[in-house]
């Protein structure tokens, strides 16, 4: 049977055949056939942004895979920083390039002592940890200008390494400025994971000794936030790199996608939410207002996930290890009950409307020590190389700028008034 759909235009009578490739039509054999006449569709739920050969992600089966490696087996069997090669390289590293992995990212750690002085200083001391991080990111541009030669794919390489490498460092300065703490430079010995936990917890001189539980919880938490395919932020990064923008403020304009609460700032709304439940008896109460539209479920539903989200499952399971060490979370009765109300109510059952990555993280994050307003960062840090993937394959790709049409609504021709006829 013949791959393709057939489209008449009732205005003429005349009828067009267009390919199907891969569940997709090809924009520009339509736009070649039906000049003039645009998909209307402002949230891209029925478009396909980008070809790209990294994540495959099936919503309504609940399948993610990096590079056709199930999330099951990635997480909990590979590092991140070997998910990060994955998907920045395009395989996972063997023994020798991942020691050489290792020592180019842990070289290229440390920021300029300037960084600390002028740019971290200069926020209020309230200021919170995503807006520092954001900004941080982009006045990263600054010092480094030959980022701006993106076509270089050398250039890109170091910037990509560059990026991977500070994140944890400009995290955990943005928490320790905000707590009035000093600042902890990074350590070449340690590993990626536990480095950061020492950049943020370090105190006093004593060498610090992160549990090896929390500390691969923390780990695999940064694989399965490591890339989403087309999600809002990655969308974000390919839009602003397709303007050939350097690679900061690209991540930068990333990380701010990612830092609104219907994407990766839910982690932080979930945790706000659950405080503000409160206790076990309110749920019903709280789960009515939600139904009734007073309220989103922060950490459920999601564009493309009909189904559970194989990510929160593993988080799940995560979260009950981790309170092995750490002593349960008061707030994991409510989450568990907000679960089991909603997963047998036809609100969210005919919705389609499940846990989502975030619904559990913020439980372990707040467990482990952080403050709400790192838990975005947090998810920052797992998600750059999934931007920085996305970036490097759009820009191999010979990609033209995005520039979307648009369904103008507004006035018809008109005259300008002057003052007085306004
Ligand atoms: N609580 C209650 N109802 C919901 C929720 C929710 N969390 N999510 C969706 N719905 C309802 C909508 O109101 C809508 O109902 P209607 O058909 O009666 O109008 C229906 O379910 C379909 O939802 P959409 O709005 O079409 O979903 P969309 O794909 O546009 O939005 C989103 C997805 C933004 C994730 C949404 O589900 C949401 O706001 N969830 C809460 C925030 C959250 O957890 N975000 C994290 C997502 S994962 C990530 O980005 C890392």
């Amino acid at each position: 049977m013949a791959e393709t759909i057939t489209i008449t235009d009732n205005r003429t009578g005349e009828s067009i055949e267009i390919p199907l490739v891969d569940g997709t039509v090809d924009a520009k054999a339509w736009r070649d056939l039906l000049p003039g006449i645009w998909f209307d569709d402002p949230s891209f739920s029925a478009t396909s942004g980008a070809d790209s050969a990294i994540t495959f992600l099936d919503g309504g089966a609940g399948l993610l895979r990096y590079r056709g490696y199930p999330i099951e087996q990635l997480a909990g069997s590979t590092s991140f920083l070997e998910v990060a090669h994955l998907l920045v390289r395009g395989e996972l590293p063997n023994g020798p390039q991942l020691k050489a992995w290792k020592s180019e990212i842990s070289e290229a750690a440390p920021i300029h002592e300037n960084f600390h002085k002028r740019i971290l200083e200069g926020f209020r001391d309230d200021a919170h940890a995503m807006g520092v991080l954001v900004s941080s990111i982009a006045a990263m541009s600054t010092f480094w200008p030959d980022s701006k030669n993106i076509e270089d794919p050398d250039q890109r390489r170091c910037e990509i390494v560059r990026l991977i490498a500070k994140m944890p460092t400009v995290a955990a300065s943005a928490y320790r400025r905000s707590e009035g703490l000093p600042y902890v430079l990074p350590d070449p010995d340690l590993d990626y994971t536990s480095n950061f936990l020492a950049m943020m917890f370090k105190t006093g001189e004593a060498p610090y000794v992160v549990d090896p539980i929390l500390h691969d919880a923390m780990d695999m938490l940064f694989v399965l936030h490591a890339d989403h395919e087309q999600n809002c932020s990655t969308t974000t990064a390919r839009v602003v790199g397709s303007a050939h923008a350097d690679p900061y403020v690209t991540v930068s304009a990333a990380a701010s996608a990612l830092y609104g609460p219907r994407h990766g700032g839910a982690n932080e709304a979930v945790l706000r939410m659950l405080t503000e439940i409160g206790e076990y008896g309110n749920v019903d109460a709280f789960m009515d207002g939600v139904k009734a539209g007073d309220q989103k479920l922060m950490g459920f539903g999601h564009r493309v996930y009909k189904n559970y989200d194989p990510r929160a499952r593993i988080v799940k399971d995560t979260a009950h290890r981790v309170f092995d060490v750490t002593g349960t979370n008061p707030l994991l009765d409510i989450a568990l009950k907000l679960e089991e109300v909603a997963l047998a109510d036809p609100y969210f059952i005919d919705r389609k409307l499940y846990p989502n990555v975030d619904f559990y993280s913020g439980l372990i994050y707040q467990s482990m020590g952080f403050p709400v307003e790192m838990f975005t960062v947090l998810f920052t840090i797992g998600r750059t190389p999934g931007w920085l993937a996305h970036w490097d394959e759009m820009l191999t790709q010979n990609s033209r700028i995005a520039r979307p049409r648009q369904r103008y609504t507004g006035p018809a021709d008109r005259d300008v008034p002057t003052i007085d006829e306004r």
